[in-house]
């Protein structure tokens, strides 16, 4: 996705026997194919065959209402009020979803021992508080408070956050059924990030090997759409020597993100971190205001009619918005104006910078929000806007 990636041992040629380490077996060669063999891939190679599998159980779990005639209004949801507490898996709490993409936030207070893997949908999760290791099938990545963890579609992992001394942990998550892109201007005709891109290759950390498993079995609870399976696999997965390819989980810490500012307001493209042909990401960090005499910093009133605008703020002051504290999440839809409310223009007058961090979403369809946002839903901010 970044750049091409080989970690661990790999055979010299593609598609023939090679013998690994354990005498007298063949490696077992696994593709990991996006759009039907025409999308990008890696290629992984085992040392049992990765297919075999026993114990399929499907687990129950609470039942997630979507209400599909959400009202257009203004929404702020106080997500740290949400007193879920577990594991990353069954506590993710949905918010908001629509046919491509599900935006949920998980306060993780358990690690969870069994292997995991979303077979429907890419993870893009950013953690804002928390810190730990992922172990996945390519490798290992270490993770702090601030970075993005994206997973591709069907990767099998192990999360391990560090909870001694009661750590905070919690994480804003989209899923989405398209993996996000590098924005396609960022690139030159080669493929290499260009002198414009907010961020450059070196940024982006890709999975190391500390270990491989050998030998033994694994349980896995594979995630497609709603719907939690648990397997028994006959061998574990990360018995991985080596893979290449496009495809892979990495790390990104926002505060490798280089804002673009201008002389007058520049509008939320400039923010993009990532993209599909669903959505977008953006990264709103720290940063110069703009410089013209008569500059306003605070943005303009727009009407975005094809995108519902979804923002989690983490830190700072947000200088567009009142009311707002870390771990709000607001949803601003299609249909409705929206803009600094009355006094944050004048308020942003003149000042040199901001110290906000916030990631914004924008999704190309109407969301549907879910039956957990009633009961931290700030019911003051809709009319917010009243003068
Ligand atoms: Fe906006």
């Amino acid at each position: 996705m970044i750049k091409y990636v080989s970690c661990g041992e790999i055979p010299a040629n593609k598609h023939v026997a090679v013998e690994g380490s354990v005498k007298g077996k063949i490696l077992r060669e696994e593709l990991i194919s996006t759009r039907g063999f025409s999308g990008i891939f890696s290629t992984k190679y085992h040392v049992h065959i990765p297919s075999g599998y026993s114990n399929l159980k499907v687990l129950q779990r609470p039942l997630i209402k979507l209400n599909d005639n959400i009202p257009k209004q203004y929404y702020h949801l106080l997500t740290n009020q949400l007193q879920v507490r577990g594991n990353f898996i069954e506590n993710r709490v949905l918010l908001f979803q629509n046919d491509d993409v599900s935006i949920s936030t998980i306060k993780i207070t358990e690690n969870y021992e069994k292997l995991f893997k979303n077979a429907s949908q890419n993870e893009l999760y950013f953690i804002h508080k928390g810190q730990g290791l992922i172990r996945t099938d390519y490798g290992n990545l270490k993770f702090k408070e601030g970075d993005y963890v994206v997973i591709p579609k069907s990767t099998i992992y192990q999360f391990h956050f560090e909870l001694e001394n009661n750590l905070e942990t919690k994480i804003f998550l989209v899923e989405n059924n398209e993996p996000y892109m590098i924005p396609k201007r960022f690139r030159n005709e080669f493929g290499q990030l260009n002198e414009v891109a907010p961020y450059c290759e070196r940024d982006f950390q890709v999975p190391k090997y500390d270990d491989v498993i050998m030998e033994g079995d694994a349980e896995i609870i594979v995630k497609t759409g709603e719907v939690l399976t648990s397997y028994h696999l006959n061998n574990h997965p990360f018995d991985v020597v080596g893979w290449d390819g496009y495809l892979y989980p990495f790390t990104f810490h926002i505060d490798k993100f280089k804002p673009i500012v201008g002389k007058i307001h520049l509008p939320p493209p400039v923010h993009v971190f990532l993209e599909n042909s669903s959505s977008v990401v953006c990264n709103f960090v720290p940063r110069l205001f703009d410089w013209h005499d008569n500059a306003i910093p605070a943005p303009y009133y727009h009407s975005n009619v094809d995108s519902d605008e979804v923002i989690y703020y983490a830190k700072g002051d947000f200088m567009s918005r009142k009311g707002i504290s870390e771990g709000s999440v607001t949803l601003h839809p299609m249909g409705l104006p929206h803009g600094p409310q009355p006094g944050k223009q004048e308020e942003s007058i003149g000042k040199k910078e901001t110290v906000e961090y916030a990631i914004m979403v924008d999704t190309f369809r109407s969301l549907m929000s879910s039956n957990y946002i009633k009961d931290i839903t700030d019911q003051d901010y809709s009319n917010s806007w009243s003068v």
